[in-house]
C-alpha cells in the first residue's frame, strides 16, 4: 500500500510521526489536570474559579464537563488550551505541560467568530496563515472537503453574513477541523443555536467525532448533548469549580437520535442531573 508511512516519518521526532505514534495508541494520555487551581484576582477582589481539579483523558476520548454556570468549565478549558495560567497543580496535554498555540490543539467557541469580509473558504483556511503556512491548491481541496462533509457544500465563496446561525457554526466546525487537530476543545459550540438546529447538529457532530475518533473536551449545561456525544462525563460543582463525579456513558455507538429514547439514556439523564443538584449545594 502506498500510504504506509516511512520509519522516517514514523519517527517520533517528527510532529506528524509524534502525531501517528499518538494515534498508534488509545491509551496514550491526551490531558492530564492535577489538583489544578486557578483564581482570578480583579479589583472587586479574588475567585477561586478551580480548586483541586483533577482528571485524565486518554487519546481517542471523548470528554463532556457539565455544571451550572460559572462553575469553572470555561476556565477550565482555558487552561488546558494555555491561554491562561494557574497558581497551583499541574496541566499537561500529549504529556508536555500546556502551552498557547499547540498546532495539535483545536479551539471552537459558542460565537463562531468568522471574519465578515472574508468569504466561508477564507474563514476556513485563516488557520494555516496563522501558521503561516501558504494556501496552496491542497489546503483548498481540504477546506472544500470539510465543507461538505458539514453540510455547507455550494457555499465556499459566500460570506458569514449570507449564511443563517447555524450554518455559521458548521463554517467554524470546518475551520477547527482543517488543521487536523488531535485534540479538540469546545466551549459550547452549540448554545446559542435555535432549538431545532441545536439538534440537528448534535447528532451530525457525534458521527463526525465518531468518523475521527476525535480526543475532545467538550464543555456544555445540556445533559442530553453531553451523553450523545461522550465517552465520559464530568459533572463540576459550582464555588469554587471542583470535580464532583465522572460519568461513564457506555450507550452503544453510533448514536441517532434513537438513543435518546432508551432506558440507559434516562437512567444516565438522571445520574447527571441528580450530580448537578447535590454540587449545587
Ligand atoms: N477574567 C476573569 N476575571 C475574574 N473572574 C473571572 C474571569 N473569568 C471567569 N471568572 C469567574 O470565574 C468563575 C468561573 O467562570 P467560567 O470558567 O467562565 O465558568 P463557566 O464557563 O462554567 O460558566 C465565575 O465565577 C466567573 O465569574
Ligand atoms: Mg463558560
Amino acid at each position: 500500500m502506498s500510504g504506509v508511512p516511512s520509519d522516517a516519518y514514523r519517527s517520533e521526532e517528527t510532529a506528524v510521526g509524534r502525531d501517528l505514534a499518538i494515534a498508534a495508541d488509545r491509551t496514550h494520555e491526551a490531558v492530564t489536570l492535577v489538583g489544578v487551581e486557578k483564581i482570578y484576582e480583579s479589583l472587586s477582589g479574588s475567585v477561586t474559579a478551580l480548586q483541586d481539579v483533577s482528571f485524565e483523558i486518554s487519546n481517542g476520548e471523548f470528554v463532556s464537563l457539565i455544571g451550572a454556570s460559572g462553575c469553572g468549565k470555561s476556565t477550565v478549558l482555558k487552561v488546558i488550551a494555555g491561554l491562561i495560567s494557574h497558581q497551583a497543580g499541574e496541566v499537561r496535554v500529549f504529556g508536555r505541560p500546556a502551552r498557547a498555540g499547540l498546532r495539535e490543539v483545536g479551539l471552537m467557541f459558542q460565537s463562531p467568530v468568522l471574519l465578515p469580509w472574508r468569504t466561508v473558504r477564507e474563514n476556513v483556511v485563516l488557520p494555516f496563515e496563522i501558521f503561516r503556512q501558504p494556501i496552496d491548491d491542497s489546503i483548498n481541496d481540504r477546506a472544500s472537503e470539510l465543507l461538505e462533509l458539514v453540510g455547507l457544500a455550494g457555499f465556499d465563496e459566500k460570506h458569514p453574513w449570507e449564511l443563517s446561525g447555524g450554518m455559521r457554526q458548521r463554517a467554524a466546525l470546518a475551520r477547527l477541523l482543517i488543521t487536523n487537530p488531535s485534540l479538540l476543545l469546545m466551549d459550547e459550540p452549540l448554545a446559542a443555536l435555535d432549538e431545532l438546529t441545536r439538534e440537528r447538529l448534535i447528532f451530525e457532530l457525534a458521527s463526525l467525532c465518531e468518523q475521527l475518533a476525535a480526543t475532545a473536551v467538550y464543555v456544555t449545561h445540556n445533559i442530553a448533548e453531553a451523553l450523545i456525544l461522550s465517552d465520559r462525563v464530568i459533572v463540576m460543582s459550582s464555588r469554587p469549580g471542583t470535580v464532583a463525579e465522572d460519568i461513564t456513558v457506555s450507550l452503544p455507538r453510533p448514536r441517532d437520535s434513537d438513543v435518546v429514547d432508551s432506558v440507559e439514556f434516562a437512567r444516565l439523564g438522571r445520574r447527571i442531573r441528580d450530580a448537578l443538584t447535590t454540587s449545587d449545594g
